[in-house]
């Protein structure tokens, strides 16, 4: 089997296993690891789940997670960067978690010019998986279910945007994006969950814009480069959308390390040049 098929079908299979088993983490509560990180136990057992079943295949040559504080080497191969679960404090809630999956055939570090696929899982009252690959022409939807994965449809962003879904409390963001915000938010339906996945998945479904821009308690925004903002920005970009950190593509930026982080923007074309045009005023 081609080395990236390995690596898609093994993504497939462990993420029914973890939709599966998701149960067993419904009392997971956030605490907080020794470098200060959130984490849940939910995300260490789906952080060992992707692990195990990765680094035991020929394709991958380096396991890189947000769990993790360094790459771990697995011979030669791929890169594979990785959010196991994504939007782990949603399990009290009992709302959508995902997993967000980043592919390099060159070293890190790099940019997400060097992707040559990225995959998101959604948990919601169904699982799916998106993949975007460089040896595709289009980037494809399959159903999990039953330990099988269907082809369900080809993705796509439709042109006139319905919804909008932005981070972070009104009195952490800048003056200049609120005004941005408020303009934006009387055209456009609010749809913010705090899972990135689940809030993009609207996004690409109904057409709009997803942001997590800088904070107070974030200067560089939340979200990290290389396990979130990177391969969504890619599968957002395969489809004819776009992404931008305020003044450039997410795939053009250059991470200063393997947990940094960066405002994040991704939806329809003209939503993402007014948050350029916005942040390009200095607000
Ligand atoms: P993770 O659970 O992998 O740490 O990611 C959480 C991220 C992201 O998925 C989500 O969009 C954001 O944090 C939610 O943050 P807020 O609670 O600040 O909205
Ligand atoms: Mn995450
Ligand atoms: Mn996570």
């Amino acid at each position: 089997m081609k080395a990236m098929d390995q690596i898609v079908q093994t993504i497939q299979q462990t993420a029914h296993y973890v939709n599966t088993n998701l149960p067993n983490h419904a009392q997971s509560r956030v605490s907080v690891n020794a470098s200060g990180d959130k984490q849940t136990d939910a995300d260490v057992w789906a952080d060992h789940l992707f692990f195990d079943k990765l680094s035991a295949l020929d394709a991958v040559g380096s396991y890189v997670s947000e769990e993790r504080d360094a790459a771990i080497d697995c011979g030669e191969g791929y890169v594979v960067t990785i959010d196991p679960l994504d939007g782990s404090s949603n399990l009290a809630s009992n709302n959508s978690v995902g997993t967000i999956v980043g592919v390099y055939e060159a070293e890190l570090p790099a940019t997400g010019r060097e992707l040559c696929a990225a995959m998101m899982v959604l948990y919601g009252p169904y699982t799916t998986m998106t993949v975007a690959r460089d040896d595709r022409e289009i980037v494809q939807e399959y159903l999990l279910r039953d330990g099988f994965s269907e082809r369900w449809g080809e993705f796509s962003l439709p042109d006139d945007p319905k919804v909008i879904g932005l981070a972070g409390k009104k009195y952490a963001r800048s003056e200049g994006f609120n005004e941005l915000a408020k303009e934006l938010e009387q055209h456009l339906k609010p749809r913010y969950g705090g899972a990135t996945v689940a809030d993009l998945a609207q996004v690409l479904e109904y057409g709009g814009l997803f942001g997590y821009p800088a904070t107070t308690e974030y200067p560089d925004g939340k979200l990290r480069v290389y396990y979130e903002a990177v391969p969504l920005a890619y599968l957002v970009e395969e489809i004819g959308g776009r992404s931008t950190d305020g003044t450039q593509s997410l795939l053009d930026v250059e991470p200063d390390g393997l947990h940094a982080r960066t405002p994040t923007f991704l939806g329809n074309e003209d939503l993402i040049e007014r948050v350029e045009a916005h942040m390009g005023d200095g607000s």
